[in-house]
């Protein structure tokens, strides 16, 4: 007998980041994102139960890509009471991302919570459970999702989700993201995200890298402490349209503490690009000209994102092609934006 599911699910980019970890997969701090739409990946898990030889193959693009392997064997380790089937059983698994693989943009987001949903899928079917995914149904995939990689425990929710346990939100939890959205205003679950590749190189310090970089750091319980704070500030914020400013000057300053602390150990690590910080001055400038909400976040990386509303979509996207591309890999920008979570492929 073989089972399969197939799922579509999104990258997210963090407002609050995640940086810092413990245990397994525990967050130092809690985390804010919005869920993207047009960067995701497509995936589909083959099991067989009770296969003559168990195994693991793993196809990108239909090609064999044995170098996943051993990050997605570890986290079936992590799954082996959970689902036990999959210490007998032959999984083959294909995908596909939307957005290049070499574009620098960290794919374990909805490669991981893609593969959280088939494997949960999966088991529903083994077990011959039939239901509509509830509440906790979605809990417990991004609590799977969590093991792969932290940042997926939230791309499973529509909008926004936020993941790690923090005073302010009393139903939050270290384990698993929970949706945002129906505490958003409607003008930012229409958020566009441009997202200007600088660099399509591959990442110089790995999230794992980073994460154990903050254990060593002097100013991590500072860190923590303000992302907690941010968290609550930002989903104040958030509710209505009228804090644009609040929301752009949280926002701004997470993504640069973020590679300010990487800046500040003793080994330390520069992420940004000279285009990186050419784009920073240029949209300062704009902004302060224009008075258009518009702001960067980045990742552990030199791609930036560009962040506005979708009623400005027309001139942000006129100046980006006129003042921007210039500084990205190859003229590279890709036009996202916040989208409507996971869907199961027919
Ligand atoms: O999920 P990980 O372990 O790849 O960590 C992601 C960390 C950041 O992308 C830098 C921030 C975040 O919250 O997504």
């Amino acid at each position: 007998m073989t089972y399969s599911s197939s799922w579509r699910s999104p990258s997210n980019i963090a407002l609050v980041k995640y940086w810092g970890k413990h245990g397994l997969q525990l967050p130092r701090n809690p985390s804010l994102s919005f869920t993207l739409s047009a960067c995701h990946t497509d995936m589909k898990v083959m099991v067989s139960p009770e296969a003559d030889s168990a195994g693991l193959q793993v196809f990108y693009e239909g090609q064999p890509m044995p170098s996943f392997e051993a990050k997605i064997k570890t986290f079936f380790s992590h799954l082996a009471d959970r689902f036990p089937w999959l210490a007998f059983a032959a999984v083959e698994i294909d995908s596909v991302n939307t957005f290049p693989h070499a574009a620098g943009i960290a794919s374990s987001a909805s490669a991981m919570s893609a593969l959280a949903l088939c494997l949960k899928d999966i088991d529903d079917q083994i077990k011959g459970i039939a239901d509509e995914p509830n509440h906790a149904w979605w809990s417990e995939v991004s609590d799977i999702a969590r093991l792969g990689s932290g940042s997926a425990s939230r791309s499973v929710f529509p909008h926004a989700a936020m993941w790690g346990h923090t005073p302010a939100v009393p139903e939050s939890s270290d384990l698993f993201a929970i949706p945002c959205g129906q505490h958003i205003a409607p003008f930012y679950k229409s958020f566009r995200d441009s997202i200007l590749i600088v660099s399509s190189k591959e990442k110089s310090v790995s999230s794992t890298q980073g994460h154990a970089f903050m254990d060593e750091l002097p100013y991590a319980a500072t860190r923590y402490a303000e992302a907690h704070r941010n968290i609550a500030l930002l989903g104040e914020c958030m509710k209505t349209e009228d804090q644009v400013a609040q929301f752009i000057s949280i926002v701004e300053s997470e993504a640069l503490q973020l590679h300010a602390l990487m800046m500040a150990g003793a080994q330390p690590f520069i992420l940004m690009e000279p285009g990186t910080i050419a784009i920073i001055k240029v949209l300062w400038q704009f902004r302060e000209k224009t008075g258009l909400p518009v702001c960067i976040t980045l990742d552990a990386g030199p791609n930036v994102h560009m962040l506005y509303p979708e009623k400005h979509e027309g001139e942000i996207r006129q100046w980006i092609d006129d003042s921007l591309v210039q500084y990205c890999a190859s003229g590279q920008v890709i036009h996202d934006q916040v989208g409507a979570g996971p869907v199961k492929n027919p």
